[in-house]
């Protein structure tokens, strides 16, 4: 059976109310799952990663946001910011490349990939645009992270009123100190960010931190902030319509960087850094807080996986059919097994003290993000792992990729069939798989999240932890995709293996391609809070370089965005 065609069905995104399908919806869970995706509306080009950002909303409690009693409320809205307001009102500028929409004004931040909650504020992010903060109640613009001057741009082409920042679609909030950890990369050179939730940001050069490729991943323990080379490749002559020549690097340089000593370092001044070398590729990775015995990362690695080429018309698949329309744009799914790592790192040396591997050629293959306990006492001990896998998937594996890997795919290791998606539960640190949830294989299970039992129950505790805090005591929650219809299903965090105990699902509801997801305690209103917000109009310092039909635009925007938000709000 094939990938569900609705990945990339392009219908104007509507509100639903979901009502419980089967099994018993558990009185305990509530707060809200928040979902980012680029809708298919506005790929509009070479790549779905450069749609326009969605921000979807399901709640988990029942009754709630105007949802009847029985049933759970799906409010799901386009970002309006400065880029979407201006593409909207003058569609026929904009251009998509292989590096994004551009146009006369500059690149639309496309705002799509994951949601980043920080308390009750909310944050959609993106690897090649600023943070951009939403209204967790309305799902309305409130501001972009930063002002444009405070960051280095990406000024290719001109870009007089949005400019395209290269920094990372997964920044880290702070527990500590309260602020946000983020990069900003320029030509190959690490630049962390900081940012206090107001004001200005704090950058720093980090001091011989090469780039090769790209930055999507920021993690975090007590003292230290970690960033890895990750692997999504862009060539240069594929910006002007060549084919790819190399493949993602097999190998990538990881950068340790001490908190205390950012710090002790005036802003713009060089800070050093620890460096060691990591295979095989990886995108995604996660920290565990306490340091105490040294830094432990969890690297989901993304080992032949290529996210950056698209299938088209005359692609034939991984088992030599012709690629079906319906999924052209498709990026490559991995054309290897799954690695999971888990290395414990000697941060004065780099050294591997310690490596606990996960892999399961005959039943794990294409893992598709994870459900994590993030509040800071789940992060700090973490008990249990979650993860999607979307099974092995050959209608997205094109011949071109396998010939760019070559001699990097061991073919002898790609099934002849498709494998079905799985939902597991892996043990932390030894990564043994406790559970295991087989899905239908015309199912498309996405980013999932873990739901904590009775959060806030304990006031020694943070916002974000339930009662027993790492990953066991709650629930797991997976968006499913399907051309049947789309559903919810909620496992026991602690026996996944037991099958979904609740299922949830709304007539006629199709979900297009769905990024990152993430889970917030509640949803309520921070427009008006009264935190300073970077305006568009604060921006317009450039607008002489547009015509006057384009600025007249510009202004118009402004005006509108500053009307939707008055000072202060
Ligand atoms: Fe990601």
């Amino acid at each position: 059976m094939p990938l569900p065609r609705c990945l990339f069905d392009a219908s104007e995104p509507v509100d639903h109310d979901l009502r419980v399908t089967s099994g018993t919806w558990p009185a305990g869970l509530g707060g809200e799952l928040v979902l980012s995706s680029p809708h298919p509306s506005t790929f509009g080009g070479p790549h779905p990663f450069f749609g326009e950002g969605m921000v979807s909303r399901l709640s988990l409690a029942m009754g709630a946001h105007g949802a009847p009693a029985d049933a759970l409320a799906w409010r799901q809205r386009m970002l309006d910011t400065p880029s979407a307001r201006l593409r909207a009102a003058r569609p026929d500028v904009f251009e998509a490349t292989m590096i994004g929409v551009r146009s006369p004004f500059g690149h639309v931040n496309a705002a799509n990939t994951a949601p980043l909650p920080w308390g009750d504020r909310l944050f959609a992010t993106w690897d090649a645009g600023r943070p951009v903060e939403v209204d967790p109640l309305t799902l309305t613009f409130l501001g972009e992270v930063g002002h444009r001057g405070e960051w280095l741009d990406f000024e290719v082409s001109p870009q007089p009123l949005l400019p395209m920042v290269m920094t990372t679609a997964h920044p880290v909030i702070d527990p500590d100190r309260d602020v946000l950890w983020t990069v900003n990369t320029h030509w190959g050179e690490l630049h962390v960010v900081r940012w206090d939730g107001e004001g200005r940001l704090q950058r720093w050069p980090i001091e011989g931190a090469a780039i090769p490729q790209s930055v999507h991943t920021i993690t975090q323990t007590r003292d230290w902030l970690i960033v890895a080379d990750c692997a999504y490749k862009v060539e240069p002559q594929v910006l002007s319509g060549g084919a790819r020549t190399e493949p993602a690097n097999a190998s990538e340089p990881v950068h340790l960087i001490r908190k205390a000593d950012l710090e002790a370092t005036p802003p713009g001044q060089p800070v050093r850094c620890t460096t060691f070398e990591l295979a095989p590729e990886v995108n995604h990775y996660y920290a565990t807080y306490d340091d105490a015995d040294g830094i432990g990362i969890l690297f989901e690695h993304t080992e032949a996986a290529e996210l950056s080429m698209v299938q088209g018309p005359g692609d034939l698949d991984a088992l030599g059919r012709p690629c079906d329309p319906a999924l052209a744009g498709l990026y490559g799914f991995p054309m290897a097994p799954d690695r999971t790592t888990y290395l414990v790192v000697d941060p004065a040396t780099g050294a591997i003290r310690h490596r606990a591997e996960q892999r399961d050629p005959e039943r794990l293959w294409s893992r598709q993000l994870n459900a994590i306990d993030w509040s800071t006492e789940g992060r700090a001990r973490p008990t249990l792992h979650h993860t999607v896998h979307l099974g092995y998937r050959p209608e997205a594996i094109t011949q071109e990729m396998l010939a760019l890997y070559g001699d990097r795919v061991d073919r002898s290791l790609l099934p002849g069939e498709e494998i079905a998606p799985r939902v597991v539960t892996s043990s932390m640190p030894d990564l043994d798989v406790v559970a295991d949830w087989e899905l239908g294989v015309d199912d498309l299970p996405t980013s999932p999240i873990f739901v904590p039992r009775d959060p806030g129950v304990d006031p020694a505790a943070s916002r974000y932890a339930g009662s027993d805090p790492g990953g066991h005591d709650g629930w797991v929650v997976v968006p499913v995709l399907n051309d049947a219809g789309f559903r919810v299903e909620v496992f026991d965090a602690a026996a996944v293996g037991a099958g979904p105990i609740a299922t949830a699902a709304a007539p006629g509801m199709r979900l297009p391609f769905v990024l990152h997801s993430a889970w917030m305690p509640r949803a309520v209103s921070t427009r008006g809070d009264g935190r300073e917000r970077v305006r568009f109009a604060d921006e317009l310092d450039r607008i002489g370089e547009l015509p006057d039909d384009l600025q007249r635009e510009a202004r118009r925007v402004a005006d509108d965005l500053a009307d939707a938000a008055p000072p202060g709000g």
